[in-house]
């Protein structure tokens, strides 16, 4: 199959859209990472995006919409905290957990009573979605396991022959994926930590934010396992907390002792005391870190066999950086 890679003219927003209404994927842009869209009501349709990514039959997919009036068309706003939540945050870089309506296919959910909904606040994710009428499930358009896509680049480096469209619409502003939050017993409870932070929800909602994975992930950091892997590079990886400087100057060193070659993924300021040795700056904090991190894991992956990479704790999104990080790490932290 040939994959056509272009931006969204009309006559190609015409060919995507017959794609998906005729049970075919498309992959598209969002603000977060571009998404492997298909008709979240058509159970083939949706079966086709598991089987090109290779995606575990258990991990639900989040539907896409392109205005907040759609919502209640698949999904049930059961309290005041969601209609909160919707009117402040969507469109945007969220996705929130309602109970479906029997419309959604029960692949998209995996057979769960809930499903994920998100509105891209990305002008060409929701041109795209709204030309469609339907709702749209995507998970981010990368196969499973791999760094997620933030260029149309990376999306045809995995799905090259495999979708027939990938939509053009640049780099993405955020580059990591969207907040997933639900609300239960008055409490909001965030899932996947994404720009929405715990801090940022908490204050624009007013109520009770609970981080549910700062703890998982405090495990992961001690107990580093296989099972947390996720977004990882072709090469090894370490992610750097402490000692930042003399920590990766000794690993740098040993590498390449040991005859690998190594590469530093660091902030602006590490890098004025990592002269002469191979490195990409993130950007100065965990917001430039996020944009930057899964570009630079696959620019880099086949040309090293050991990254070296900071952690940048210096916003609200660290949270975002370090669940995505320790994940691309294996759980190797220093
Ligand atoms: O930013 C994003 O969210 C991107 C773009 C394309 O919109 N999409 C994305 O999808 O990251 P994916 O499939 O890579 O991640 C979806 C996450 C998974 O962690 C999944 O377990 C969770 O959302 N999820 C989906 N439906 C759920 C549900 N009903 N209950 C709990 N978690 C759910
Ligand atoms: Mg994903």
């Amino acid at each position: 199959m040939e994959t056509k890679v272009e931006k969204l003219t009309r006559k190609f927003c015409g060919e995507c859209v017959e794609i998906v209404r005729n049970g075919g994927l498309v992959s598209f842009p969002t603000e977060t990472v571009y998404g492997l869209g298909a008709d979240a009501t058509n159970s083939a349709a949706v079966k086709k995006i598991f089987e090109v990514k290779g995606r575990p039959q258990d991990n639900p997919l989040i539907v896409h919409l392109a205005d907040r009036k759609q919502i209640e068309n698949f999904a049930v706003v059961s309290n005041d905290i969601e209609r909160i939540i919707i009117k402040k945050c969507m469109p945007g870089p969220i996705s929130l957990i309602l109970h479906k309506r029997e419309n959604i296919s029960d692949v998209v959910t995996c057979g769960l009573s809930t499903v994920a909904i998100r509105i891209p606040i990305n002008k060409t994710a929701r041109k795209f979605i709204r030309a469609t009428k339907l709702p749209i499930c995507a998970p981010s358009a990368n196969t499973s396991k791999r760094p997620s896509p933030t260029r149309a680049k990376d999306v045809l480096a995995d799905m090259n022959g495999k979708i027939p469209a990938i939509i053009d619409g640049g780099s993405c502003k955020i580059g990591v994926e969207s907040t997933v939050c639900k609300v239960e017993n008055n409490m909001v409870y965030i899932l996947r930590p994404g720009k929405f932070s715990a801090q940022a929800l908490t204050k624009i909602l007013k109520v009770p934010v609970v981080d549910k994975l700062n703890t998982a992930e405090t495990k992961v950091a001690e107990s580093p396992g296989t099972k947390y892997t996720h977004y990882c590079p072709k090469c090894e990886m370490i992610l750097i907390k402490n000692d930042v400087v003399k920590n990766i100057n000794t690993l740098y060193a040993n590498f390449v002792s040991q005859g690998k070659k190594p590469i530093i993924l660091c902030s602006k300021d590490t890098a004025k005391h990592l002269d002469g040795k191979d490195k990409v700056i993130l950007g100065k904090t965990s917001e430039d870190a996020c944009k930057n991190i899964f570009k630079t894991l696959r620019n880099v992956e086949n040309d090293y066999d050991i990254i070296l990479a900071e952690f940048i704790a210096k916003d609200d999104m660290q949270d975002a950086l370090f669940n995505r990080m320790i994940k691309s790490a294996s759980g190797r932290l220093v």
